[in-house]
């Protein structure tokens, strides 16, 4: 009894000194990541718009430039929403980069662990460093770009920022490394907060970890396939219309912006229509 009051007494003086600081920082970085991650799943769909057609890619950003909403276009709408998952992004690396090997030393301790122990869920922390750093520089561009061209995207727009602007390279790596750091992210973030184990049993709770992680792999493949096959795609297109880089797409069946109409009327060139 008197042990126990004790070692109330400890805990409770101990209590005073623990920091709730990095439970609060883990937290933050699990729900910042777990946005970014349902962001980008949404991102690469939207982007694949581009295999069904010019004009399903056009609509699309018609769609986030608000014309289905308010009948006009505002890329602004683009600008913030970029603003707000950079903020988002920057949090996310903030609280992340916490865990990272902070000297040589630290990084080959962590190698010669990773070795030994041949651990599977371990060697998956590894990628997540290695992606999220790559993704620090490549993520910041891309995010930039579109921050402050918002005007500067469409079929033709996106395809010559792609293949005449040379920017092709860059999003193959961030698409490898944005599509691995999510996918394992959300498994990671399911096991650290125990998602799918609930009250189960040893059991049944190695069995949802051997589905999650068959999960983890399905959707990066399924992922990767789709978004490489957007990027070609867009390579395609901008190889074809590197001649005419600049100038924007004209929708061919789909209704005109009042703007544009009145413009068309004025100068009757059919090519210099609706622009993206
Ligand atoms: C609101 C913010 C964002 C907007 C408006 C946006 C918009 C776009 C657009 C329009 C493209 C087509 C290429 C182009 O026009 O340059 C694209 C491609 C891409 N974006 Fe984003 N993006 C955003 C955030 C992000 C973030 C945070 C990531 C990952 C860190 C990301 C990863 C990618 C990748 C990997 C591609 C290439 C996809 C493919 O080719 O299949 N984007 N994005």
């Amino acid at each position: 009894m008197r042990h126990d009051r004790e070692h109330k007494s400890v805990a409770a003086y101990l209590c005073g000194y623990i920091s709730h600081m990095p439970a609060r920082l883990d937290l933050l970085q699990s729900v910042t990541g777990l946005i970014l991650a349902l962001f980008i799943a949404a991102h690469l769909l939207f982007e694949a718009s581009i295999l069904i057609s010019k004009d399903a890619m056009y609509s699309v950003t018609k769609m986030f430039e608000g014309y289905y909403f308010f009948g006009e276009v505002y890329p602004g709408i683009i600008s913030f929403l970029a603003a707000a998952i950079f903020v988002i992004f920057i949090l996310h690396a903030m609280t992340a980069m916490r865990k990272f090997p902070s000297s040589y030393r630290q990084y080959r301790l962590f190698i010669s662990h990773m070795h030994n122990i041949q651990h599977n869920d371990t060697t998956l922390w590894f990628y997540q460093a290695v992606t999220g750093f790559m993704m620090f520089f490549l993520g910041s561009v891309h995010l930039y770009m579109m921050m402050t061209m918002p005007s500067q995207i469409g079929p033709y727009a996106s395809a010559d920022r792609i293949y005449s602007d040379w920017m092709w390279p860059l999003y193959l790596l961030l698409l490898i490394s944005v599509i691995l750091h999510a996918a394992i992210g959300l498994y990671r973030l399911a096991l650290k907060w125990g998602f799918f184990e609930g009250k189960a049993q040893a059991k049944k709770i190695k069995q949802r970890r051997k589905l999650m992680k068959k999960l983890m792999l399905i959707s990066i493949f399924v992922y990767m396939s789709i978004s490489l096959m957007s990027l070609g795609t867009y390579m395609m297109i901008g190889y074809e219309h590197a001649d005419h880089a600049g100038e924007r797409y004209q929708p061919a069946q789909l209704e005109i912006l009042p703007e544009q109409k009145q413009q068309q009327e004025q100068v009757p060139q059919p090519d210099k229509g609706m622009q993206q």
